[in-house]
């Protein structure tokens, strides 16, 4: 099902979608702790190439930028994180489809003079002048059918090649195999306004494409071969495989638990959180092995954690608890020796809970397959057409 131009726009431009993405509510610990943090490594592992280009501005076209969320995560990085430069270093376009959207980045970022905003459609925008990173978050390309995808990446990678440049090309779109929608694993394009109660009447349908790793890397690199295009490297990042905001909305997989809104439970000290909640009970849908293979070590891992959380608290969870992996394998002992220095017991709880949604965060940026298991998946590939 295509979608044109027009329904994107409609469902951007209206000012409701404004105010949600504007809206504090919007920033809860999971997106700010958890997501950006997440987001900005992968962006930092797009650019770590780049950094030897140091006394040159860093170009950057940002698709379906929204209301500026991508510059904000890139400024903060370039000021905060990497050795690339400050953010005046920045060279930035963002271009969506919604005008709504570029009004309200432009009133928000576009004083600067190095940060432009345009109103333009990925599938006909030409581009001309070469840009060091083709930057997009929040899953924009999942608004694409699988072929629009293609040929968007086709007009990047031949704007590359038409002006001999090295850059990376960050392609982040909606996980396939998210624990959100176990019901619909099977189909990779369906209608994400869907809803499942009736009470909420008829929802205009909104198409998104899904994407496994294996669908994607297949597309990014038709899009190269079709341009002759030199790769020098692909790698895939899953972003929220535990806390995708629709664990919380149960949207798609109405008996899920709430893992997003527990998390945030964990790290908000006014609140109790019942760990046995937290434990991973999915019941999984149909999908290649290396996806259930992957659930069933991950999940051992998750509730081995939960589990000894639970044990610092004097609780036991019916965990078997299985070998964890190195970067979180510390979490009990460290914890125990920290708690040894609190003495009130209210105390005691917030920080078991905090430092459980610390390491549960660690497990999953560490243990991230990029097989499109999260609500995101992010495709980074470095191309260089500058011996071409
Ligand atoms: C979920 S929002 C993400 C916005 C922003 N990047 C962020 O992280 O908050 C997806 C954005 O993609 C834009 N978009 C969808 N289809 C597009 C297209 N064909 N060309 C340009 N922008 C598009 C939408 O208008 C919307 O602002």
């Amino acid at each position: 099902m295509k979608v044109s131009p027009k329904q994107i726009e409609t469902v951007y431009d209206q000012s409701n979608a404004v105010q949600h993405y504007l809206s504090q509510g919007r920033r809860d610990g999971v997106k700010v702790l958890w997501e950006e943090p997440f987001s900005r490594s992968v962006f930092n592992r797009a650019i770590a190439p780049l950094k030897n280009q140091k006394e040159k501005k860093l170009r950057v076209l940002d698709v379906g930028s929204g209301t500026g969320d991508g510059y904000v995560l890139l400024s903060t990085l370039l000021s905060e994180e990497s050795d690339l430069g400050s953010s005046e270093y920045l060279d930035y376009l963002g271009i969506d489809i919604s005008s709504q959207m570029v009004e309200t980045a432009s009133n928000l970022y576009g004083n600067c003079s190095n940060v432009r905003f345009e109103c333009a459609d990925i599938r006909t925008r030409q581009l001309q002048r070469p840009f060091d990173l083709y930057l997009s978050c929040g899953v924009p390309y999942s608004h694409l059918t699988h072929e629009e995808l293609y040929q968007a990446l086709k007009t990047i990678v031949t704007n590359v090649c038409q002006n001999r440049s090295q850059c990376a090309v960050v392609v982040d779109v909606l996980g396939r195999y998210s624990i959100e929608w176990t019901p619909k694993w099977q189909e990779s394009r369906w209608d994400y306004a869907m809803s499942f109660f009736e009470t909420e009447g008829d929802k205009e349908p909104i198409w998104m494409s899904f994407y496994s790793q294996q669908h994607l890397q297949e597309i990014m690199q038709q899009a190269t071969h079709a341009v002759g295009c030199p790769v020098e490297k692909f790698t895939f990042f899953d972003r929220s495989i535990m806390v995708g905001r629709h664990t919380s909305t149960g949207q798609f997989n109405p008996g899920l638990p709430q893992y997003r809104n527990l998390i945030n439970s964990l790290l908000d000290p006014s609140q109790e959180t019942q760990l046995s909640q937290l434990i991973f009970s999915v019941e999984l849908g149909s999908a290649p092995k290396h996806i259930l293979e992957f659930f069933r070590k991950f999940s051992g891992w998750w509730n081995t954690l939960v589990s000894d959380a639970a044990e610092l608290l004097d609780k036991s969870l019916a965990v078997e608890p299985v070998e964890l992996p190195p970067e979180v394998r510390e979490f009990k002992a460290a914890a125990s020796e920290e708690l040894q220095q609190i003495s009130e017991k209210h105390l005691y709880r917030q920080k078991v809970e905090f430092m459980l949604a610390k390491v549960l965060r660690q497990l999953e940026a560490t243990q991230q397959p990029g097989y499109g298991v999260g609500h995101d998946l992010f495709g980074v590939m470095w191309l260089d057409a500058t011996e071409i």
